[in-house]
């Protein structure tokens, strides 16, 4: 069994999804701990689960790494093997990225490596690109970068708003996100000197 911290700083939407799937039987994680860098509305969920709560305010400490420092101890603590970020607003720095090296995830609301950062919908739309979508990857220090576990394409209509095209990525990432943890936990996917590898034609399931 797997042991997950999710940390989130809004809505919470995708750490619902991988809550609905750590409920099924046979799944390969439990959450432990879920952070947050506010109290926001998505820890509801974890409240709802008895799924145990951290806030770290960066705004409280004098530093970023002193933010990640106490992150660091609460992964410690709860003897996490696995980080996914999952809507989380911060940048993490290489001080954790590299103390928890190859077991950081997360989830992007883009076709990686186009549209990195804040508001990749409205960005898509405006630049007028023809599929959109999501990427799970592995987490590094830069913004949205890493390597990459797997995408989910989203073709963008001429109708299409900056909202309407959310929604339809954000079905994707509810899919994708639980079935990549959980190929991480079944010992499927993998990472090796920055490549990413499948055993048993997981990306073909993705
Ligand atoms: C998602 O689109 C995620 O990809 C991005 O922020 C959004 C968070 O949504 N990083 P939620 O909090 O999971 O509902």
């Amino acid at each position: 069994m797997k042991k997950l911290a999710v940390l989130i700083s809004g809505r919470g939407s995708n750490l619902k999804s991988i809550i609905n799937e750590s409920k099924k039987p046979n799944c390969l994680y439990i959450i432990n701990v879920v952070i947050a860098d506010n109290d926001c509305i998505g820890l509801q969920y974890a409240k709802d689960e008895n799924i145990p709560i951290r806030i770290v305010n960066y705004n409280s400490v004098p530093s970023r790494e002193h933010a990640e420092g106490i992150i660091d101890g609460v992964l410690q603590l709860y003897d996490i093997d696995l980080v996914v970020l999952a809507g989380y607003m911060k940048l993490l720095t290489s001080y954790i990225v590299s103390r928890w090296k190859d077991k950081i995830i997360n989830i992007h609301p883009a076709l990686s490596p186009a549209f990195t950062g804040l508001h990749t919908h409205e960005r898509a739309i405006e630049r007028g690109v023809k599929y959109h979508g999501c990427t799970v990857h592995y987490v590094d220090a830069g913004m949205d970068t890493g390597p990459i576990i797997a995408q989910r394409v989203v073709p963008v209509l001429t109708s299409d708003t900056a909202s309407t095209l959310a929604n339809k990525v954000l079905e994707q990432e509810h899919q994708i996100l639980p079935l990549v943890i959980e190929g991480i936990a079944s010992g499927d996917i993998l990472i090796i000197d920055n490549e990413v590898i499948y055993r048993n034609n997981t990306l073909g399931n993705l």
